[in-house]
């Protein structure tokens, strides 16, 4: 069966909650972390933001969850995760073009993202991103 997108709803915040809270390029400040259930659910329900989900069978194998500020037309990329057993299938690809055919649609064309390593630059430079280096990351724990 094909790989189907659609945006995640409230019956998928379970699982996008355990998959990112395993997925190691999501730790912050050494501590394995992911947003809450309940920070998943406002966002999932956000009309501004996008998140999508990847399906295979029905199963979430995938996901990409997008920030959307509408004021500046801003958007941040904050999550892009497939299932392990699912990658190399280009599952983030398709991901990736839904959400950016989104974006486009809305006039939408500031798109920013941070990767755990500079590594993965040649991955989303396939999609016009470009790695901008020497910024310095800043962050207060909560
Ligand atoms: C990054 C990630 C989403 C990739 O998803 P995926 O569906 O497995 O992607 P694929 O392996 O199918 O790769 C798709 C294409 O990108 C290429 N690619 C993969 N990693 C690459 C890299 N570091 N540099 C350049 N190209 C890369 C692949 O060769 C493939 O190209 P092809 O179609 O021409 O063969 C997945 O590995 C993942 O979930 N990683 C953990 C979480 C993470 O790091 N997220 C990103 C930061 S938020």
């Amino acid at each position: 069966m094909p790989i189907h997108i659609r945006r995640l709803a409230e019956v998928d915040i379970a699982v996008v909650h355990r998959l990112g809270l395993k997925e190691p390029a999501f730790a912050f400040q050494e501590v394995q972390c992911f947003w809450t259930e309940d920070q998943l659910r406002a966002w999932f329900a956000s009309q501004d933001d996008i998140c999508l989900g990847a399906y295979d069978d029905g199963a979430l194998i995938g996901f990409a969850l997008t920030v959307v500020h509408i004021p500046t037309g801003k958007a941040t990329f904050e999550n892009l995760l497939v299932l392990p057993e699912a990658r190399g299938q280009n599952v983030g690809d398709l991901l990736i073009g839904a959400m950016l055919a989104i974006l486009r649609e809305r006039r939408i064309f500031y798109v920013c993202l941070l990767t755990p390593n500079a590594s993965l630059s040649g991955y989303f430079e396939r999609f016009g991103f470009r790695h901008e280096g020497a910024f310095a990351w800043h962050a207060r724990a909560p």
